[in-house]
């Protein structure tokens, strides 16, 4: 493995709900790593959401979106809860998180929906069906309706009020992602699907068009085309046909919900969200757990810390090019899940759940025995 290098700046954000506890058991993580000389970061921690709120009165401080963009990559938590359910929607906890999406221009989000052998039987379909499953969707993270304008709610002359967002792309940012979706799928299995509505929406029809053009740099990638719905069906009718998805902000986000399903829990899938790589190859990066807050569960220290020490497990692979040590940690996980350490949310009949501390300790007790 790779002798210790500087130039690991990591800003750890909790944020809200169970972020803070499943977080915890990341930064466990981190210190095996130093402890053990396999890799040290330089770790600083920050306030977002609900929690930067609260203490600033503000989701996210320019100080701290400072901090994020001179790092090397974002360690994220969760963000939000019912108690700022009230703020006028600029200074909700979510409002932080999309500010750091945008800011750092981290268009590319990959979102892995991998079922470990230990939990085909938590998904919610048939084991034959999700047993083996390895699909990556790419969603665009920074364009389209979640940031399209014209936007808001207006009052109309007759007193009636009409809610607007947009959705619009630029064939900048469609190709670009698209390219990020192929590059993937050159590392996996060679096919990508590019998902979109252009049955009905001209910036679909857009989406296919660049999609076809881009693929003449990858003739080695096969390329089809699905719409948004019939995705949908397929992910669960048969997950297994998918390689690679590349797709829009709104369809992204509602797809990946899906996939991760079959995975038999949202606890366990990570995320990567990239910014284009610079002339020396380095990208801007932040790595969060596909699930939210979980609120209703906060602070019980019940939570699945797997997703979060598995974004880790991503934060290595691509932000800091270390594989071996990406695998070690995903081994680790994969070999507590088959020893049957389980939290609630992937309980198994008749076994007593874990705590996310016991979580912790499981992993670390496999990436000793490996190390
Ligand atoms: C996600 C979440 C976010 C989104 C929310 C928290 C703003 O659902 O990361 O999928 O809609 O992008
Ligand atoms: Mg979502």
């Amino acid at each position: 493995m790779p002798e210790t290098r500087s130039n690991r700046k990591v800003l750890v954000l909790p944020g809200d709900g169970i972020g803070p506890e499943i977080m915890r058991e990341v930064l466990r993580v981190i210190e095996f790593f130093d402890r053990r000389h396999i890799a040290s970061f330089e770790v600083t921690q920050g306030l977002v959401g609900g929690a930067a709120y609260d203490a600033s009165g503000v989701p996210l401080t320019d100080e701290t979106m400072a901090q994020a963009m001179a790092s090397d990559a974002v360690l994220f938590g969760s963000v939000g809860g019912p108690k700022w359910e009230i703020l006028p929607f600029e200074l909700r906890p979510e409002r932080g998180l999309l500010r750091l999406r945008k800011d750092m221009d981290l268009f590319a989000n990959l979102r892995p929906a991998v079922v470990f052998d230990a939990l085909a039987d938590a998904s919610a379909l048939k084991r034959d069906l999700v047993a083996g499953l390895d699909l990556m969707i790419v969603r665009e993270l920074t364009g389209g309706i979640y940031f399209g304008e014209p936007r808001g709610v207006e009052t109309l002359p007759d007193g009636s009020r009409r809610g607007i967002n947009t959705e619009v792309y630029t064939e900048a940012e469609i190709e670009r992602v698209v390219r990020a979706g192929f590059d993937l799928a050159r590392k996996r299995q060679r096919r990508l699907c590019e998902v979109d509505k252009a049955n009905v929406m001209e910036s679909g029809g857009l989406w296919r068009e660049i999609a076809e053009e881009v693929h003449a740099d990858y003739p080695d990638v096969e390329l089809s085309f699905m719409y948004a719905d019939n995705c949908a069906m397929q992910l669960v009718r048969n997950p297994k046909q998918f390689d690679v998805i590349v797709t829009s902000n709104l369809f992204g986000d509602i797809l990946s919900d899906c996939a991760a399903m079959l995975t038999g829990s949202l606890g366990m899938l990570p995320s990567a969200s990239l910014g284009a790589a610079d002339s020396s190859g380095r990208r801007k990066a932040l790595y969060e757990p596909v699930h939210g807050s979980a609120p209703d569960i906060a602070g019980k220290g019940v939570a699945n810390p797997l997703a979060s020490i598995l974004s880790f497990a991503m934060m290595l692979r691509y932000s800091f090019d270390m594989a071996a040590e990406a695998d070690l940690v995903e081994d680790a996980v994969r070999r507590a899940l088959a020893a049957g350490a389980r939290t609630a949310d992937i309980r198994q009949q008749g076994a007593a759940p874990v705590s996310t501390r016991v979580m912790g300790d499981t992993i670390l007790a496999e990436l000793a025995a490996a190390a």
